[in-house]
């Protein structure tokens, strides 16, 4: 079980790649930070395309770059919007892709430039998820 002091360094490893975000169009950077099982964290921006429809989250983006290292399972997330004051939270496309390899009880933070956070799992971020009872 991740502790709040692992939680916090997840989430400054998401804060410091938001850096990296290519979001030229909508000028709203976000960084994600996977912990593996292992303690490997990878990480992943928002990836934007003059065709607007080709973007790519960046909890996306860190779930391809993890997988193609070999990781499939994950037990913590952390995300930032460091354009946002508030938190942002995922977006649909990518709970489900996140509930892929990630436990239903596995916490999740977000948070914007100010003090609020929200701490809570991929399960409640994707209830009722009876596509988990189709995987072996
Ligand atoms: N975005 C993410 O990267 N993750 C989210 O959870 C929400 C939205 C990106 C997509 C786009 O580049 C920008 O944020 C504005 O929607």
């Amino acid at each position: 079980m991740i502790d709040k002091e692992q939680m916090d360094k997840l989430f400054a490893q998401a804060r410091q790649i938001a850096d990296k975000a290519y979001a030229p169009y909508s000028k709203f950077r976000v960084g994600a930070a996977l912990l593996c099982e292992d303690g490997t964290v990878i990480t992943g921006v928002n990836v934007e395309n003059r065709s607007f429809g080709l973007t790519i989250c960046a909890e996306r983006n860190a779930v391809c770059a993890a997988v193609a290292k070999g990781y499939l399972r994950f037990t913590a997330l952390a995300i930032s919007t460091p354009d946002s004051v508030e938190p942002t939270g995922p977006c649909g496309a990518c709970r489900q892709v996140l509930s892929e390899f990630m436990a239903a009880a596995a916490p999740v933070r977000f948070a914007g430039s100010g003090a609020n956070q929200v701490n809570t799992t991929v399960g409640e971020l994707y209830p009722f998820d009876s596509l988990h009872e189709l995987k072996g």
